[in-house]
């Protein structure tokens, strides 16, 4: 086992497209920084707060067209407010490691390129919300849009309302996570996420390693 420095929280975030295996791997990530002595808060979005947990209802179920995309960036950035006031930020004081299953990348993914607001006007309305807070590493997890989509089929919940979006808003938005490791080369780590389970793993805890401890 490695040998831990004593360094403060980080914030580590896991980005991708539906059924790319973020969830999975992020419970592994949080049970592997606390095998390391770690304190860990496993938090997602749209969510991880009170008031974000009513907004993320609000914009996962019900017909695709409920919202258009700048009322959707709208919502998620309200939702990402309270997710960091009252989660992530005083965790991060407290010096603990804050795990999150999709953050602000997401929305850059989704309704920057996806849903085509444009990366200026979702960067503007970042910047007024989070500021220069940013993850100091991220990974996204990469997969055939299709092969991601067939992972959540047999899921029986109703928070569907992005996977029932077409697939040509799904490739916008996988290239749009490639652009954003692309302008993001510190913080972000494309992992190939078509392979076993453990595998990813591996490799996802080799970065972490190789990142924060010696
Ligand atoms: P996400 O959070 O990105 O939507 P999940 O972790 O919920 O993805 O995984 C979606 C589904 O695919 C789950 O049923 C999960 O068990 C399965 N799954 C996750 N990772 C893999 C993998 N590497 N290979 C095959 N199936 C996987
Ligand atoms: P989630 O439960 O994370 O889905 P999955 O496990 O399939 O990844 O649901 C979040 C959905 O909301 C997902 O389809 C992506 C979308 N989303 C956005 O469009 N913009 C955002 O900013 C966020 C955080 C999520």
């Amino acid at each position: 086992m490695t040998d831990i420095v004593e360094i403060p929280g980080k914030f580590i975030t896991l980005e991708g497209g539906d059924g790319s295996g973020k969830s999975t791997q992020a419970k592994q990530l949080a049970a592997f920084l606390e095998d390391q002595g770690k304190e860990v808060i496993l938090t997602r979005e749209p969510g991880g707060a009170p008031g974000a947990d009513d907004i993320r209802q609000l914009l996962l179920t019900g017909d695709p067209d409920r919202w258009d995309v700048i009322g959707e960036t709208l919502l998620f950035y309200a939702s990402r407010r309270n997710h960091l006031r009252l989660t992530v930020w005083p965790a991060l004081a407290a010096g603990k490691w804050v795990i999150s299953d999709r953050f602000a990348d997401s929305t850059m993914a989704y309704q920057g390129y996806g849903n085509q607001m444009g990366v200026d006007e979702v960067q503007k309305i970042h910047d007024v919300t989070v500021g220069e807070f940013a993850p100091d590493l991220t990974y996204i997890l990469d997969i055939d849009v299709e092969a991601g989509l067939k992972r959540t089929h047999g899921r029986t919940h109703n928070e569907d309302r992005f996977e029932r979006m077409d697939l040509s808003f799904h490739n916008r938005m996988r290239q749009g996570f490639f652009e954003i490791a692309k302008k993001n080369e510190h913080r972000c780590v494309v992992v190939n996420a078509a392979r076993q389970i453990d595998e990813i793993q591996t490799d996802m805890r080799r970065t972490l390693k190789n990142r924060f401890f010696s």
